[in-house]
């Protein structure tokens, strides 16, 4: 896959921003804060149609545009699949509701067509690394599932779909629950919803399965790779329903032993996560919430059978994360056939210079890259004469003269 144009209105301090790109990889350099992550971050959103940080979207709105009652900031990007060229535009539309406040509004329009955000998301591939990302292995569980929602959504056209149908009936299911444990509300109901709870979360929880198992498997290799087999990476998916029928006698599993959940089915997921809602029935009543599922699930990284969330070094955790990404670019290509746009962020500061040689040979046998740095001399000149350099200057970016050595 490969982004040939990328056009920014009021986008963080890209007021304006028309750019044909080249199709070859992209080094972006210059001062801090001029802009280079928020131009991965705008190419990402594309891909996701949302950020990888929490609810922070009406700030990416530039904000002398966001004064005004009405702002937009508006991203426009073609690109090349396989399956020829498209033009994915999305807008964020920033409104002010008079005594309420303010409140953003997402448009997009695929070839020119508006259509819901779930048909559009992962339309346009890319897989993102900034540094901040490492809050994914640190942070709480809800940034992990987050990670793993969104790449999911670049694999699975209908994974987005159905993760918003879980989230509404977990909160009529909460509501419900609610209502009961003051003593209101018609328990035959809860039938209803534990049908349609377990039957979304199932589906949830067999792509996640699958997914962590492709990615594990991906991530090893690539792990492997930058420390020269030093440290194996594993993914152990925690599920707060826990579908594998606990083997008697094994409650005392080491740390490290995998679990194997793979061979389990949709339908015998959906089918133990309605059991075990039944048994907590009178608990979830008493507590007016619901208690297990996909929305409460985990997943830890491990090396060499440590947990990096707790254990890791600033340099494990960089690595690590940085694999994973790997693998996600890796899985997506397998899984569809494409590769993805591949967005790093300053990643190569803290890696030494061995493994830094290996990431950059590794990046330049994939798709697209973006990667940026203040210092383009951290890239060897192999790479550099690979690559278009841009400078990017307080939201303007121009092409670098490319330095002629002495
Ligand atoms: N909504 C916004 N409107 C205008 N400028 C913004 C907005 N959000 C961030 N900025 C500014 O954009 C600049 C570029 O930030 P960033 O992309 O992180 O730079 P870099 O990665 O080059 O260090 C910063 O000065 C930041 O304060
Ligand atoms: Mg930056």
């Amino acid at each position: 896959m490969y982004l040939t144009r990328l056009a920014l209105t009021d986008f963080r301090n890209f007021a304006r921003l028309d750019l044909a790109l080249p199709r070859k990889n992209l080094l972006l350099t210059g001062r801090n804060a001029q802009g280079k992550t928020s131009l991965l971050e705008a190419v990402y959103l594309l891909s996701t149609l949302t950020s990888f940080q929490t609810n922070a979207i009406w700030q990416m709105v530039n904000f002398i545009a966001s004064r005004e009652a009405l702002a937009v900031a508006r991203l426009v990007g073609e690109y090349e699949r396989s399956d020829g060229l498209h033009k994915l535009e999305l807008r964020l539309i920033l409104e002010s509701n008079g005594a309420a406040g303010r409140s953003v509004r997402r448009e997009a329009l695929l070839d020119g067509l508006k259509k819901p955000l779930h048909q559009i998301v992962g339309h346009f591939k890319a897989v993102l690394f900034v540094p901040q990302m490492t809050q994914v292995v640190e942070g709480s569980p809800d940034l992990r599932r987050r990670y793993l929602d969104l790449a999911l959504a670049q694999v699975y056209p209908a994974y987005t779909q159905t993760l918003s149908e879980y989230r509404q009936t977990l909160t009529q299911r909460n509501a419900l629950l609610k209502m009961l444990a003051e003593r209101r509300g018609d328990l035959k109901q809860l039938d209803y919803w534990d049908e349609l709870l377990t039957d979304k979360g199932a589906r949830l929880m067999h792509w996640r399965i699958q997914a962590l198992r492709e990615l594990e498997r991906q991530a090893v290799q690539v792990q492997h790779l930058l420390t020269e087999g030093d440290e194996v990476l594993r993914l152990d998916y925690q599920p707060a329903y826990e579908p594998l029928p606990r083997p008697a006698g094994q409650m005392g599993l080491p740390l490290d032993a995998p679990i194997d959940r793979s061979g389990l089915t949709a339908a015998e997921i959906a089918a133990g996560f309605r059991a075990a809602l039944q048994k907590r029935r009178p608990e979830e009543i008493a507590r007016g919430v619901t208690t297990i599922g996909p929305h409460r699930d985990d997943f830890r990284l491990l090396v060499n059978g440590i947990d990096l969330g707790h254990y890791g070094s600033r340099g494990q955790i960089r690595t690590a994360l940085l694999a994973l990404k790997m693998a996600e670019v890796n899985w997506i290509q397998e899984r569809t056939d494409e590769w993805p746009v591949i967005l790093l962020d300053e990643v190569l500061s803290e890696l030494d210079s061995a493994r830094r040689a290996r990431l950059l040979d590794y990046l330049l046998a994939r798709g697209q890259v973006f990667i940026t740095s203040t210092d383009a001399a951290v890239f060897p000149p192999n790479f550099r004469a690979r690559v278009a350099a841009w400078v990017v200057e307080n939201g303007i970016l121009s092409p670098q003269n490319e330095e002629v050595s002495p």
